[in-house]
This record gives C-alpha cells, structure tokens and sequence, in this order.
C-alpha cells in the first residue's frame, strides 16, 4: 500500500540507545548460503523485510522447509533442497536475491526463471550471465535483463577477473564454485567488496581461500561437504548510517547504536564520518559467526567539514553514498565523491535521484559521470527550507534520505511511497520516534 509520511520542521534531538535491524546482506546469504549445507540450523536476529522474505519464499519452493520461532530467529531445514520450482522465482526489489540466487541454481542442473518488479528488471544483469556461462551455465535473458531462464547445464570452474568489485557478481561465481566438483572457481577483483560470503562459507567449513595477487583481491573456491551450524546475524551499519547521520547534523542528538556489523569491507562510512570533523566512538568490538561487531557512539557535530571520497573506499560504502551525499550538503566546504558510477545502477539510478531529491531542499549538488560534488553550508547553503515534497523511485535509501532532509528543514515535507523503507528498514519510523522522545 501506498504511503505518504509527513515530517515535522526541525526535528528535536536524537538521544538514546538503540538497536538497528539485522544486516540484508547477511539475511540473505544465511539462508543461501545455509541452505548449501542441506541441513538443520537456526539462524538468529534474520533481518524480516522485503527483500529477505523474497529469498526465503524462493528457498521454499525450492525445498527449503523454514519456520520462524519468534519475529527474528528461525529454523532453516534445507535437507529436499534443491527440487525443481513449479513456478516463477520472484526476487522482488532484490539485486542480491536474483544475483546470488542465479549463481547458486545455475550449478544445479534444474530448470526455473528468475523475476523482479519494475526497478530490479531494470538492472544489468549481464555482469552475472556473462562469467556463470564462461563457466557452462546456460542462462537466457532479453538483453541481459531479467526475467532470467535458467537451463539445465554442466559448469566447471573458472578464474575470472571481474572489471568492478562487486559483492553480487563475486558471490554469484563463488556460490556455484561452491557446488562444481572439478576444478576450482577464483574470483579476482580490483578492490575488495564486501566478503560476507566468504566468511559465511568458512563459517559453515568450506575450503574457500582468500588472497591478493598482483594489486587484485582474490577467493577461491573448490567443492567441499559444508557443515550446517547455528549462526547469528550482526546489525545492519547501513542502516545504522541513517541514524549516525542524523545524530551529527541534528542540534544536540547523542546516539549509541548497539550491535552493529564492523566487517571492514563495511565500515567505509565511519572513516568518513572521522574524517569529516564527526564525533563519533566504537565503544566496544567482539565476534560473532566469523563477523566484528561493536556499539557506536555519536553525537551532534556542529563542526563537520567536507572531504574527498573515491577509489579502495567506494565499495565499502557505496550503499551509504546518499546518506553521505546529505552529510555533505550539512559540512563547511566542497565534498567530491567519484568512482561511484555504479551508483545508478542500484533500486534506482543514485547519481540521478539524489542529485534531484536534494536539490528539492535547496542544496547545492552537481551530479558527475560517476558521483558528485557538493558544496556545503558556506554561505547560507546547508539551510533547509523544506516544504517539498519527496520521491523515492523505488528506493528505499532514497526514503530515507528524503526523511533525515525533512527532519533538518525549516517546514514539513512530505516524503512519497515510504513504504519502500520495507525493503531492509521496516521499524525505521518506530525507531526515529522513540529516539526523539
Ligand atoms: C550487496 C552488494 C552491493 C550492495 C547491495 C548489496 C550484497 O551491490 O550495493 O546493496 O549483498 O552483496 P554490488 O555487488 O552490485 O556492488
């Protein structure tokens, strides 16, 4: 259902504790990447929304049996996976669900076809069907875009070397090498995106290797029995961003978030934030399931200044970039963000929809082939008059980039089809009020 929230002009500060929601990225890859193991786990603190639930419906019809034991722990049983679907496979929003999902079924000698709604059929799915059929896959789309067909094929293992670091198209290769019982599948890549399926497949006993070789990061994988365990899932820093970024740009907020996710291919957001002048602390590290986690501490920062980000970083925080894009607007000089040209090929195209939702509140912002440059609130820039009216594309970072706008803008603005925060943020409104009580 459609749904239209209202912010109030300048909001009160954010002060408290909080938890975030489990990480997507993690929720999906525990029931894929578990279900490999073709046994019984519990998988705690599952991130329920949109976007997951679209992977685990799509587990079930392939045989995965699963029950939830309260709103956030479940039972995987993945012992008749893999039975052919006996309909579409529906992904949804999720670019993480079709990519993964195409490499993990290409292995499997079975028939099914992938779909998605408007935005996800959309996206290039190329960067998948190409490496997956120089392994063997037989996979058929209209001009490499969904809906995917896949057909039955026999794959071997390749080394491929992918011209972007991204983790979808890694996690694709790495989870049908997974499965090939000749040879080996190595994944090479320019920077180092975010290895949550490498953990995870260690974490479940694969022989998976990770190294870097000649300036590129690697893994590489080979066929072994995995091992079904229990596993917990950490706090989602992406959506934490959200909140650290209001906390810095709201007069007199103190925030600690609790349990967040510190994998370090994750955490390019907190060295921009210590970069930009932010007052921020990680009050705490452990370990859990084979992943870092801490608490963060933040507060008001009335002293933020810009900064440049480009290069190693930018996958390491590419989901965070519209978050950072309003940090920017909020921070005493000109901020340059490139190597980001990705960003349109996310729910939405980014470098667009930001530059247009942002300027609705008065900042100063030019889109670039591949980010964006930003002047800060010299001058007069930075001071959000509001009254406008948000669109959010069928992105759910754009929503929510729109509502931490409304909240530092004069008047109140409206934010259109919020209920796309569904898609990795579904108490994100909850969480918002309780903080300004
Ligand atoms: C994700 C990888 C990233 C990220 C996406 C989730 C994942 O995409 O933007 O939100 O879970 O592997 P790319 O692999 O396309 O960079």
């Amino acid at each position: 259902m459609r749904r239209t929230v209202t912010t109030s002009g300048f909001s009160g500060p954010l002060k408290g504790e909080t938890l975030v929601p489990p990480d997507k990225s993690m929720s999906h890859r525990s029931l894929i990447i578990g279900s490999l193991t073709r046994g019984k786990i519990k998988i705690s603190n599952f991130l329920k929304s949109a976007d997951c639930l679209a992977t685990l419906d799509i587990l079930e019809s392939l045989g995965c049996e699963i029950e939830f034991l309260n709103e956030s722990t479940l039972f995987l049983n993945a012992q008749n996976a893999y039975i052919e679907p006996k309909k579409d496979l529906y992904c949804g929003n999720s670019g993480t669900t079709m990519r993964l999902l195409t490499g993990l079924l290409s292995a499997q000698n079975l028939e099914c076809r992938l779909t998605g709604d408007i935005s996800l059929s959309k996206r290039p799915m190329k960067r998948i069907i190409d490496p997956l059929s120089l392994m063997g896959a037989r996979i058929k789309s209209s001009e490499g875009k969904a809906p995917l067909a896949i057909e039955r094929a026999k794959l071997s293992g390749i080394e491929y070397k992918s011209p972007i670091a991204s983790a979808q198209v890694k996690s694709a290769l790495l989870l049908a090498g997974a499965q090939i019982r000749e040879g080996a599948t190595t994944v090479l890549e320019p920077h180092l995106s975010r290895d949550h399926s490498e953990r995870m497949l260690k974490f479940f006993g694969s022989n998976i290797k990770t190294f870097k070789k000649d300036g590129l990061f690697g893994s590489s994988i080979s066929y072994n029995p995995l091992i079904p365990k229990d596993l917990t899932i950490v706090g989602d820093v992406s959506s934490a961003a959200f909140l650290l970024v209001a906390a810095a740009i709201i007069k007199n907020s103190e925030l600690i978030l609790k349990g967040i996710g510190l994998n370090p291919t994750r955490t390019g957001i907190l060295h921009v934030l210590k970069s930009m002048n932010a007052d921020i602390e990680i009050l705490s590290r452990d370990e859990i399931s084979g992943e870092e986690i801490g608490d963060i501490k933040i507060k008001y920062s009335p002293d933020l200044k810009s900064t440049k980000i480009e290069g190693e970083i930018i996958p390491r925080l590419i989901d965070e970039i519209p978050i950072i894009a309003l940090l920017a607007t909020q921070a005493e000089g000109t901020t340059i963000i490139k190597d980001a040209g990705d960003l349109k090929n996310k729910e939405s195209d980014r470098i667009a929809s930001v530059t247009r939702e942002l300027r609705k509140f008065g900042a100063k912002i030019e889109p670039t082939e591949d980010g964006f440059i930003i002047e800060g609130k010299n001058g007069g820039n930075g001071l959000f008059k509001g009254g406008c009216e948000v669109e959010c594309y069928h992105d759910h970072r754009i929503a929510m980039m729109g509502y931490i706008a409304g909240l530092i803008s004069e008047k109140p603005c409206k934010i259109n089809d919020f209920e796309w925060v569904e898609t990795s943020f579904p108490n994100f409104l909850g969480i918002f009020e309780n903080l300004q009580k």
